[in-house]
């Protein structure tokens, strides 16, 4: 313990495991890491297929969707990498994003946190102006047949530890959720939600998406804008939004939410 917080307890972690009959316990747990994604991928690199969970207290070059920087503070977030071969997810492989997100927000509904997604996984707290609040992200990578599936939740940071204006923490929201419960929460989640079939996890995304029915402003890859009334998720997980009329899938963007439903 170097920040005055906590570190990791691995022999919490794998208890919480076992009482949830998991079978993803090849588990890792280091204090400092560059990002646990790398070391997840590492791991694959030298046993391919041979699942393994990374976690770790603090990462000192985490990153996120859109080649942004995540921030971890030593001991206040959750930085989490489930590395895998691309068969665990059976049919549901395009939509994996998707997917883990719904695994997210079910273990936190599951430890008394209502929390949303925006598209495609961002996990966040909305307010009854509407007005989004995030908290976590997802960041998928994928070497050929191997993927890493990287969650990172801002559990008990500080306002001063946030990255930006409207980014917030479980703490910050009031809730105080222990970390190690959280984490095998969310790998028991994922667990069950592989096994699924693909109808099932589509409509509980449905619900759980704030994004769907929203106005919205995209800012695609290319740096261009467009806006519009997001009315569905397409089968291939991209993002519908009605633009003057006319339907236009987004598969790659950052959304903003103008106007919720
Ligand atoms: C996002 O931008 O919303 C995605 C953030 C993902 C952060 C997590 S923390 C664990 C894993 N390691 C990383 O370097 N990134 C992901």
């Amino acid at each position: 313990m170097k920040s005055g917080r906590p570190n990791l307890d691995s022999s919490l972690i794998s208890s919480e495991l076992a009482s949830r009959n998991c079978t993803w316990i090849n588990l890792v747990v280091l204090e400092t890491v560059t990002s646990t994604n790398d070391l997840a991928m590492k791991h694959l690199e030298s046993a391919p297929g041979k699942l393994v969970v990374v976690c770790a207290d603090e990462q000192t070059q985490g990153r996120g969707r859109l080649q942004r920087d995540w921030a971890s503070p030593k001991g206040a977030g959750i930085a989490l990498s489930i590395g895998c071969s691309l068969s665990t997810f059976g049919k549901t492989q395009t939509t994996i994003p998707l997917l883990t997100g719904v695994a997210v927000i079910t273990a936190l509904n599951n430890l008394g946190v209502q929390a949303k997604l925006k598209w495609p996984n961002d996990l966040i707290f909305l307010s009854d102006s509407g007005q989004v609040k995030k908290f976590g992200g997802i960041l998928l990578q994928r070497a050929g047949d191997q993927v890493v599936l990287g969650i990172g939740i801002n559990v008990g940071l500080s306002a001063e530890e946030l990255p930006t204006e409207s980014s917030t923490s479980l703490f910050l929201e009031g809730f105080e959720v222990s970390r190690e419960k959280l984490i095998a929460e969310i790998i028991s989640q994922l667990e069950i939600i592989t096994s699924d079939n693909p109808a099932s996890w589509r409509a509980r995304y449905l619900e759980q998406c704030a994004t769907v029915g929203s106005t919205v402003r995209v800012t695609l890859a290319d740096g261009s804008h467009l806006e519009g009334l997001a009315t569905q998720l397409a089968e291939s997980g991209g993002l519908v939004v009605e633009v003057d009329d006319v339907a236009v899938e987004v598969t790659v963007g950052d959304i903003e939410h103008l106007r919720h439903k």
